[in-house]
């Protein structure tokens, strides 16, 4: 039965709520917002029951959490929720088209840098003039002392694969701009985390 497929994440529980708020000041108020990196489809679920104006169209390039957002999709019967997308943001172009917005919560740190390359090249291509990307997660900051929380999860992270990694805001931030995407704001989140919005210029 496709119901046994959700996948439950506890970070899922406790950062949605901030997300949340960041997203109704971010997202614009109707139009179609692209998840990357959707994991278990959790997300999808509690922002598109609470932002039932926007479609919301999730994305993950592995088989089981795409399962996960599938039935998690089945079991809310969500109409604004779309069904998941394979999207592995390395292989360009991605199969999707008419983005209004982008979301992308801890991938970054998780995935190869050239994740992030091609996040931001495709951010850069599908969004238009002042469409938003929102990222959430821990970074690094220059003149900002690593938290040490942050600091053992970056190192475990380096040693579950030398290809992740906390990333260096200042390069996410050069990374976009050389998209067209450029920084609008950085918001301070729960547990050292920060949500950070670049839109298209
Ligand atoms: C830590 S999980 C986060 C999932 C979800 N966004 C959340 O916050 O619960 C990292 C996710 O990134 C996805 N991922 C890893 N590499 C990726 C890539 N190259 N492109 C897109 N997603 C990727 C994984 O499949 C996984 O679902």
């Amino acid at each position: 039965m496709a119901l046994d497929k959700r996948r439950c994440a506890p970070a899922v529980t406790r950062n949605r709520e901030p997300l949340l708020t960041v997203l109704r000041e971010i997202l614009p108020p109707v139009g179609v917002v692209l998840e990357v990196a959707s994991g278990t489809g959790e997300h999808g679920v509690h922002f598109a029951r609470a932002l039932p104006n926007l479609a919301w169209q999730p994305s993950d390039p592995d088989d089981g959490a795409r399962a996960s957002i599938a039935a998690w999709r089945e079991a809310e019967d969500l109409p604004n929720l779309r069904e998941p997308i394979l999207i592995d943001a390395r292989k360009r172009p991605w199969p999707v088209q008419g983005v209004d917005a982008i979301v992308c919560i801890n991938m970054i740190h998780i995935s190869p840098w050239e994740a992030t390359e091609g996040l931001m090249a495709e951010a850069g291509r599908l969004l238009s003039f002042g469409q938003p990307l929102v990222l959430y997660g821990p970074y690094r900051r220059s003149g900002h002392p690593i938290e040490p929380s942050n600091q053992i999860f970056d190192e475990d992270l380096r040693r579950r694969d030398s290809r992740w990694g906390l990333r260096e805001l200042d390069e996410v931030c050069a990374c976009a701009l050389s998209e067209g995407l450029e920084l609008d704001r950085v918001i301070e989140m729960p547990a050292n985390n920060l949500s950070v919005v670049f839109r298209k210029n």
